[in-house]
């Protein structure tokens, strides 16, 4: 971890808002005078009353508790749009590229996005949603989608939005975990020329026997594919747009009014329904869009993620919207219908911003220059990373091919619960470390620990923590505030948020995020519970027992590897015909990105004489590493056995 560091390119130096000094000083106040500062924050923000206190936020065991801007009062739709109708109304908002580069792009403009979401949030009105209630999103990316999220915080109605990869079961457990009494969706989504049928999924949801809250489904048309309608159910979107007002007031919200929920996964087979207030929420989405990304007006904008995710969220809709920015938003996948396609849309939108994901640029890495190459890219300034480690092998690639060395990186560590970029260097202010995410932005507060919570000297690994509220956290988990605590603040205690990360400081602060430390796996990018494919896979009659890690893999950063014991019924299967359905049969349960990579059969898993499944032994199998004390094992020649297996695999 002692890679050089690279410059500010000097154009970005040339115009840079604030020096080394400056950001240190910011930084000191943030933690100094937090009070202070978060006021004074808070203003970029269009309040409805302006709140007269910060924090009311503390993880100190004796009063702890998590609030934000309590007497504060907004909307965040408001924020996001009708505070830019007077002096930006005309500028486009959503920029939209098709799946297929053959189709037309379309474009909204703030005053356009504003009446599409007050008609939408009165549809939603009409089918019954009150503020408070949750509403399921299952949307391709289409601009609908951001409609539909605005929409809802325009009645004080909660979001949940579910990736559409995936699977109706999922979709299902989501659903039914808050008690959402409506689901927005389209006929059908499109990516990389192939169609996703989400109202076929959100159909075969409903008719779980489980999955009862729904009373009402809103369909967006959006390739025009057949679908059944369920009369009394079901209703397309343009049709009940037609019939409603064109004015919406936005709800007066609380700061800490729910804004929305997103569920990710944990240690646990369940998703964790992560939920965000609004007005903290809001503010960091729009300071953090601002000051990591150094936005200035006129700049296009791309987040390539999915509004299925967190960054989706934050920087497709939330940030850049409340600062007046123009968003473009791809329907499709980077590298189709060639590898070049990620930078011809830079080029034909003019791409200022590009923030995207390590896994994409692994790929488009492999593809070969020539694939950058042929296009322009004259308009991209910066580039940005996210979603897991960026191995400093596509770091420089990132920074030498595809930014031709003019452009910074920005590599901005974060998590669904953090809401926003907590940690990155700033590009005209801070030198980047190819592999490191940098230093902690105003606020944030990290220190690495062991195991037992001291502080470990920097240049050692160990847990990464925050030792102090900051204005984005999530506020709970949404029904669970005994799982909250659980999962983030009984491992240390509450005097700090258990990251569930390890990780580096290196004797200059920038931090280096070496992977999870729990049962976390990324995958591409996409977070997964070894413990929820676990259980899709005992779920399948011909399995008696799994366990499940995650492996290293030069495209998607981890995969799953699954370790699996048969029923003795199942014995005489092909393995290669088990192995595929196994595959389907995880795909079926959460969804394709789940899909094992690698499935071992072995007669027994490594356990200890209590028979509790050591996932350590395997981790280290699949990495390759020491397998260190394995005295524990009630049998242990099962390792040789596994390993064996592994290579026939
Ligand atoms: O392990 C870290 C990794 O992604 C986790 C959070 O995943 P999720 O909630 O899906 O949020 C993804 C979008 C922010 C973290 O605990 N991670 C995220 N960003 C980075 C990262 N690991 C290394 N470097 C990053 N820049």
């Amino acid at each position: 971890m002692s890679e050089d560091l690279f410059p500010i390119p000097a154009d970005w130096a040339a115009h840079a808002r604030m020096n080394q000094a400056a950001r240190a000083a910011d930084y000191r106040r943030s933690l100094d005078d937090g009070d202070a500062y978060w006021l004074e924050q808070a203003q970029r923000l269009d309040w409805i009353t302006p709140p007269t206190r910060a924090s009311d936020s503390s993880f100190d065991e004796a009063d702890f508790g998590i609030q934000w801007f309590a007497d504060g009062t907004l909307n965040v739709s408001a924020n996001c749009l009708d505070r830019h109708l007077a002096e930006r109304g005309d500028i486009t908002a959503i920029l939209w590229e098709p799946d297929d580069p053959s189709d037309a792009p379309r474009s909204l403009t703030y005053r356009e996005l504003h009446a599409e979401v007050c008609r939408f949030a009165n549809v939603l009105k009409d089918a019954g949603a009150r503020r408070g209630d949750r509403i399921t999103i299952y949307m391709p990316m289409i601009p609908e989608a951001a409609v539909a999220l605005l929409a809802c915080a325009r009645i004080g109605a909660i979001h949940s939005v579910v990736f559409g990869g995936f699977s109706p079961e999922a979709l299902a457990g989501r659903i039914t975990d808050c008690d959402s009494s409506i689901v927005v969706t389209a006929d059908e989504g499109r990516r990389g020329g192939k169609r996703v049928p989400l109202k076929a999924n959100v159909d075969a949801a409903l008719a779980l026997d489980h999955c009862t809250s729904v009373r009402r489904v809103l369909v967006v048309r959006a390739t025009g594919g057949a679908v059944a309608m369920q009369p009394g159910r079901d209703s397309w979107y343009d049709e009940a747009m037609a019939g409603v007002a064109p004015d919406c007031p936005a709800e007066v919200m609380k700061a800490e009014d729910p804004l929305f929920l997103l569920y990710t996964s944990g240690s646990t087979g369940k998703p964790k329904g992560v939920c965000h207030s609004s007005g903290g929420y809001l503010l960091w989405a729009s300071l953090t869009h601002a000051l990591c990304f150094d936005y200035r007006p006129g700049d296009v904008w791309w987040c390539a993620a999915d509004v299925g995710w967190v960054t989706g969220h934050s920087y497709i809709v939330y940030g850049p919207l409340a600062n007046g920015a123009t968003t473009l938003m791809y329907e499709g996948l980077p590298s189709w219908p060639t590898p070049s396609r990620i930078w011809e849309v830079v080029d034909r939108h003019q791409v200022h911003t590009l923030f995207t994901a390590p896994t994409v640029l692994r790929a488009l890495m492999k593809e070969g220059d020539h694939h950058v190459a042929k296009t322009s890219r004259a308009s991209l300034q910066l580039l940005g990373s996210v979603g897991e480690p960026i191995n400093p092998e596509a770091w420089r690639w990132y920074h030498g091919v595809a930014g031709e060395g003019r452009c910074p990186i920005i590599d901005t560590w974060w998590q669904t619960e953090t809401g926003h970029c907590m940690v990155t260097t700033l590009p005209a202010v801070d030198k980047m470390r190819p592999g490191s995410c940098g230093r902690p932005l105003p606020g944030v507060e990290i220190e690495v620990v062991d195991e037992d919570g001291n502080p470990v000297e920097p240049g050692t690994n160990g847990l990464l923590t925050i030792t102090r509220p900051w204005p984005g956290m999530l506020a709970t988990l949404y029904g669970d505030d005994e799982r909250f605590v659980e999962t983030y603040f009984s491992k240390f205690g509450k005097d700090r948020y258990f990251v569930g990360d390890y990780a580096q400081l290196d004797p200059d602060g920038y931090l280096w995020v070496i992977g999870r430390a729990d049962d976390v796996v990324k995958v591409s990018g996409h977070r997964l519970s070894t413990a929820e494919v676990e259980s899709a896979l005992v779920s399948h009659h011909s399995v008696a027992e799994a366990a499940v890690v995650g492996q290293p893999d030069e495209d998607t950063g981890q995969a799953i590897a699954a370790f699996v014991t048969i029923e003795d019924s199942a014995a005489d299967v092909s393995r290669t015909e088990l192995v595929e359905d196994l595959r389907e049969h995880v795909a079926a349960k959460i969804g394709k990105l789940a899909r094992p990579k690698r499935i071992v059969f072995t007669y027994d898993l490594p356990k200890t004489r209590s028979g509790k499944i050591m996932r350590r032994i395997l981790r280290n199998l699949v990495e390759d590493k020491p397998l260190g004390d394995t005295s524990t094992l009630r049998d242990p020649s099962i390792v040789e056995h596994i390993a064996k297996k592994m290579k026939e695999s």
